[in-house]
């Protein structure tokens, strides 16, 4: 099976979480994960749209790409270029966002130690995905952590009901966000695969491999179901 004419929606790099006209809250993502997917499926033969946070990254050919700066932005983006076969929420969204950002730049207070921003939760992309209807044949979630990786990423398949989770460690060096490798496990409702350590290009192939995989087995699964649907005559 190839993913060729098969719709996929991916979203890549960190969101920016604005407080004022010069300042904003962000992460360290550099969106080469999500970059290096979405190049990969589109080399594939995929129709694919790139929703992609403030990152410096070139387009990849044959794709259509989205600029987004903020989680909502993300959201309505994401949900916008949906139905699709496969969605891969590869983006490090902000889980919180300032409650009103400042339209001015915000001044320091004289003679006080401290201060307190305000934030409030975002959409969770990916678990509003996994929850549309039609829903995507395969939703794949990335989980990056710094501790307990297994169970934090056992905890997101079940939570945000997705299909794959890629579990990814973050915070030693030379592996995770800004780096040139990563390594990548991923967990699925009956078991798991190792990935291994390699270039992002690199595990973007194996998890294609992986997620063509799945789609084959799933469209094999429906066929026989249809078969045993009918009624002999
Ligand atoms: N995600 C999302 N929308 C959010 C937060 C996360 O779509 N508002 C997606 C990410 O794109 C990723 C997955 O959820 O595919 C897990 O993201 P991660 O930041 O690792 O986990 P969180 O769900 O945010 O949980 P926590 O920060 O508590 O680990």
């Amino acid at each position: 099976m190839s993913l060729r004419g098969m719709r996929m929606v991916v979203s890549a790099g960190p969101t920016f979480e604005d407080i004022d006209p010069v300042r904003f809250l962000g992460n360290r993502s550099s969106g080469k994960m999500g970059f290096a997917i979405a190049a990969a499926a589109a080399r594939r033969g995929a129709d694919v749209v790139l929703v992609a946070g403030p990152v410096s990254l070139a387009t990849p050919d044959g794709l259509q790409r989205i600029d987004v700066r903020t989680a909502v932005q993300m959201h309505a983006a994401v949900l916008a270029a949906l139905p699709a076969d496969v969605y891969v929420g590869a983006a490090a969204v902000a889980d919180y966002t300032p409650r009103e950002p400042s339209p001015r730049k915000i001044k320091k207070t004289p003679g006080s130690a401290s201060w307190q921003l305000e934030l409030v939760r975002t959409p969770d992309i990916l678990a509003d995905v996994a929850a549309r209807r039609p829903r995507p044949r395969l939703v794949v979630g990335f989980a990056a952590e710094t501790h307990d990786l297994e169970h934090y990423a056992l905890g997101k398949l079940r939570d945000k009901q997705v299909d794959l989770i890629v579990a990814n460690p973050v915070g030693t060096p030379g592996s995770g966000f800004e780096a040139e490798d990563n390594t990548l496990t991923v967990f699925m409702a009956d078991g798991r695969h190792a990935l291994g350590t390699a270039s992002k290009a690199q595990l973007a192939e194996a998890l294609l491999d992986l997620i063509d995989t799945r789609l084959a087995r799933e469209a094999s699964a429906n066929a026989i179901d249809a078969t045993g649907d009918r009624t002999p005559t």
